[in-house]
Order: C-alpha cells, then structure tokens, then sequence
C-alpha cells in the first residue's frame, strides 16, 4: 500500500511516500526557517502563505523521488491537528482534493501522533505497553500507550513546551531561531555544573512539566550578573555556554524525573521519545540511560524523522487506514486536536483549574 503524507502544521511543508507504514520511499521537507528567523519565531500568516507556494512542487519531488506516479498512490495521509489554522488549512484542502480527484481514500492524522509513528522506520517493532515523550516546539507530553493507537497523556507541560523554551533562552541570550541546535552545540563548550537551575516542582503533586520558571531563573541569572548578549559579532563568551549547558541540563533532567516516576507505576516495554527536541543528544543519552535502568530498548527517530515530516504522517495514516478508519469531505483542520483517548483527565483537569498546554 503506497501512501502519499501530507505536513504543514507549522513551518515545514512536507511530503513522503511510504510503502506499507513503514518504507520509506520519498521524505521531502521544506524548512522555512530562513523565513522567521528575523522575526524570531514562527509567523503565522507568512507561513500559511509558504505552504501555498511550496506545496504542489514538494509533493511532485515526493512523487519523483519515490518513482511512482498520483495513479499508483492507494491513499493520502495528511495532518489535521493541532497546528497554526492557515498552514493547517492549505495541507488539509490540498490533501482532501487531490484523494477526491484520484477518487482514493484519505484521513486525517493528529500531528502528535505522527510523532509517536516517527520510530517506526529505523526501530524493532514497539513492544505494549509503551512510553512516548513527544518533545517539540509546540508540545511535551508523555504518553502510556498500552496498545496500538490508545494514548493516555500521564504527564504534560503546564506552561512552556520544552523546545520553546530552548527557542525563548536562545532570545534573551541574543542566539538565532531555532534555539535548540545553537543551545546544543554551545552547551557543548559549557561547563552543565556551573549554574544551579530549579527543576520545577508542582504544587498540586501532578508529574507534570514546568519550564517557564526556569525562563525566569535564567533571565534573573543573566540581568545579575550582568551577562552580556550575544551581539553582532557572534562572539560567544564562555558565560553564555556555561548557561546554555547548566539550562539544557536542568531541562534534560526535569524531562526525565518525571518519566522514571511514572514507569514505576506503568512498566513500559519500549520507551519512544520523539518531536524535534529528540535531537538533543544531551536528551538522548539521559533517555537511554533510564531505557537501560529500566531494562528496556529506547527508541528515537534519526533527525530528519524527529522534527515536523510527512513520513510518520504516512505512517499514523497507514495504521488508521489499515483498521478501515477513512475522513470524508467534511473533515477540516483542527487547531486544537487532542491525542488522548483513555482515562481522558481533561475534565478533571478543567473542574480544578490547572492550567496546562496540550
Ligand atoms: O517537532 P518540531 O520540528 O516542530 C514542532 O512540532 O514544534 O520541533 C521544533 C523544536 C524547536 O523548538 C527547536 O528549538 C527544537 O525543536 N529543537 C531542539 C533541537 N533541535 C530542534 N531542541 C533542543 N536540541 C536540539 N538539538
Ligand atoms: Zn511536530
């Protein structure tokens, strides 16, 4: 079964063909990182505007790449949620015309959970009941999943998501977007001891992720001692590393607190972590570590699978598809998709008042 995914939640726009969930055929992206990056940050409406142009000449490199034609395509797989609305819209109207005039099938995948089908390329199969900690610009949850396509979300970010917050300190120490890469590398030249970050504890005893008062220690860090940004010249003290290392260190360990706790209660067998925060090889060694206490396999996505593709759309589309599941025409883009369909603890959550992100 040849399947053609579709990705524009954010600001890549992406198309893959995927033979049978898991052969990858063809994975093309287009970064628009050039774009944003003298706004620092993603903008909405420029992006929206980019998938537009980028999307027909993405998907006929998908297609030549992959040496297949539109006709020997069974099926499209395209992202509905969550995402920006406008770069959501242009993948999904694209997705539902083309499976229209091919008169194929297609379905709708929820981004997160394409994430959690990003291993399944380069990986043994998942063994259930698995952990997946989806770590990306937009989103940190970890998620139990005792079976195939059931997800219950047992941790999530209140405030930040982890990649955000690489993205926001990278801002106010003067580094480019995306944050993540340029902390990474420069916290390699860091000493990761030098400053005592807090790892955030919630009141309230949920497992949950918190990084905005991290943010704000760092910033206090910085405006005390009188830290100097990076400026025109590039020129990076050796301060400056020592906080990228000391906050990626308190980020890595605040992300792997929680998912020792909760894998005492849950006993995973597998342990993914995906999102373009997976590329951290700081965040890699740490989650392999716990893989190898808890005595089972870790799986990541190599990096071009860990940040936002079409391939492990292809992939989640294949897995629904396979269980007879189809979207019709009047399946539309949603902002706000959740990935959770077990012991769901949203209205909980709500009655209480905890504020948290998706
Ligand atoms: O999954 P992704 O491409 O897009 C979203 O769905 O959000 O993730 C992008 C995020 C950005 O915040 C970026 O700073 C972060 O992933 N990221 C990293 C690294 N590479 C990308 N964070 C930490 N270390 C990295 N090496
Ligand atoms: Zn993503």
């Amino acid at each position: 079964m040849l399947i053609l995914g579709i990705e524009s939640s954010c600001d890549e726009t992406a198309a893959a063909v995927v033979e049978d969930g898991s052969r990858i055929l063809s994975s093309v992206i287009s970064s628009q990182i050039e774009l944003h990056k003298p706004f620092g940050g993603v903008v909405p409406e420029l992006a929206a505007r980019e998938h537009l142009e980028k999307i027909d000449p993405i998907v006929d490199e998908a297609l030549a790449k992959a040496n297949v034609n539109l006709k020997e395509i069974d099926a499209v797989a395209v992202t509905q949620g969550p995402g920006l609305i406008g770069s959501l819209l242009v993948g999904v109207c694209y997705a539902k015309a083309l499976a229209f005039g091919l008169e194929i099938p297609f379905i709708g995948v929820n981004h997160i959970e394409g994430h959690v089908f990003s291993v399944v390329f380069e990986n043994p199969a998942i063994e259930f009941p698995a952990f997946a900690l989806i770590v990306s610009g937009g989103h940190t949850n970890l998620f139990h999943i005792p079976e195939a396509g059931k997800y219950k979300v047992i941790a999530r970010t209140r405030d930040d998501a982890a990649g955000e917050a690489f993205d926001k300190i990278a801002k106010m120490l003067g580094l480019e977007y995306p944050g993540g890469p340029i902390i990474e590398k420069l916290a390699k030249e860091g000493d990761a001891n030098k400053i005592k970050f807090p790892i955030a504890k919630i009141s309230d005893g949920r497992p949950d992720f918190s990084f905005s008062g991290l943010k704000t220690a760092v910033s206090r860090y910085v405006r005390e001692n009188e830290i100097e940004k990076v400026g025109e010249d590039k020129v990076v003290s050796q301060e400056i590393k020592d906080i990228a290392a000391s906050f990626q260190a308190t980020v890595v360990k605040s992300l792997m607190k929680n998912v020792e706790k909760l894998a005492d209660q849950y006993h995973p067998k597998t342990f993914i972590v995906a999102g373009g925060v997976a590329c951290n090889s700081a965040l890699r060694e740490a989650a392999e570590l716990i893989g190898n206490r808890l005595g089972i396999p870790t799986y990541f996505p190599s990096k071009h699978l860990s940040t936002d593709n079409a391939a492990m759309i292809a992939a989640a589309g294949y897995f629904h598809l396979k269980r007879g599941e189809r979207s019709d025409l009047r399946m539309t883009a949603d902002v706000s998709m959740r990935l959770q369909n077990l012991e769901n603890e949203d209205a909980e959550l709500k009655r209480k008042k905890v504020r948290y992100r998706l």
